[in-house]
């Protein structure tokens, strides 16, 4: 079946950019002159799919205002004739239809994914995180559909990184099917260096069968106290039923606050419009360094 729905969770408090997340949702900081969830949309756009529901809380209304039209504006650009902006803000106004839900308390990324129950039905959907944005010419979702057209079952985008990031993150117990694809045995979330099954982690990218759903709601808390993802998804990985890719593309973590740099700096070195003029500026700030 092909994927047509995805959730972008994107209702977490944003605690390792503050004050930068204070007012200003994390999703919606900018890399070079979009916001990071502009990127996140795009892709799942590109990977064929139509039906977004993003996923907010108190004091994210701007996410919902950045993806709708802004008549005033549009109307002033039309009148001085500056139609290439133009076309670009009609454009994000029409990119995919996207609905709104809200997570009225920040009870974990599970929980967040649960909100989405009445949404999905019982189709297969994608799950991009809303602070992990990836760059790359084959969107990294499309990567995942393709596997889970393939095997039938759930797949997770996944990456080996650090001793220092594992703990912060999930890692997975694999076996390898091809060499980019894995069949997922196991998985743990944040855990204990001595815990670790391998450096592989889960990077912001899964699709999910809707039988997760019945999985999260006897899912007791997890790590934080929050309702974990991972410890849902464990279920399926043991019940035979999870695959992982190690996708292609570059993934910038936009919950913190180097990651928010490299992405605009990788980003703006390819800028249609900045690219050389930043890349000389570079140059000369390296050779100061
Ligand atoms: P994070 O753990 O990175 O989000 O969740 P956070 O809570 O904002 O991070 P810090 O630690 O406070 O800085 C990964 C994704 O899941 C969403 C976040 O918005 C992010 O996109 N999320 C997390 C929710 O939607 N709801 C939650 O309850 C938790």
């Amino acid at each position: 079946m092909r994927i047509r729905k995805a959730i972008i969770p994107a209702a977490g408090l944003g605690t390792r950019v503050l004050p930068a997340s204070k007012a200003l949702p994390k999703e919606m900081l900018p890399i070079v002159d979009k916001p990071a969830i502009q990127y996140i949309v795009e892709e799942a756009v590109r990977a064929g799919i139509t039906d977004i529901l993003i996923i907010t809380n108190r004091g994210k209304g701007v996410i919902e205002d950045h993806f709708d039209h802004s008549i005033e504006l549009e109307n002033m650009l039309e009148k001085r004739g500056n139609t290439e902006v133009l076309n670009t803000l009609k454009e994000t106004a029409n990119l995919a239809n996207i609905y709104y839900i809200r997570q009225k308390e920040t009870k974990g990324l599970g929980d967040a994914v649960l909100r989405a129950k009445e949404f999905v039905g019982d189709e297969p959907f994608a799950v991009l995180y809303g602070d992990d944005v990836i760059v790359g010419e084959t969107p990294a979702i499309k990567q995942l559909c393709d596997v889970y057209e393939n095997y039938g079952k759930c797949v997770v985008g996944i990456k080996p990184v650090s001793d220092e990031l594992i703990v912060k993150y999930s890692s997975l117990k694999i076996q390898n099917i091809t060499d980019k694809i894995f069949k997922v045995t196991d998985m743990i979330e944040k855990p204990k260096l001595e815990e670790k099954f391998s450096n592989y982690s889960v990077l912001g990218r899964c699709v999910l069968t809707s039988d997760i759903f019945e999985i999260l709601e006897h899912t007791p808390l997890g790590a934080g106290n929050e309702l974990q993802l991972t410890d849902a998804m464990k279920t399926m990985a043991k019940c035979g039923n999870m695959m992982g890719i190690d996708f292609d593309g570059k993934r910038y973590d936009m919950g913190n606050k180097l990651g928010i740099l490299k992405a605009n700096v990788e980003v703006a070195l390819n800028h249609k419009e900045i690219g050389s003029e930043f890349k000389e500026y570079l140059k000369e700030l390296v050779e100061k360094l």
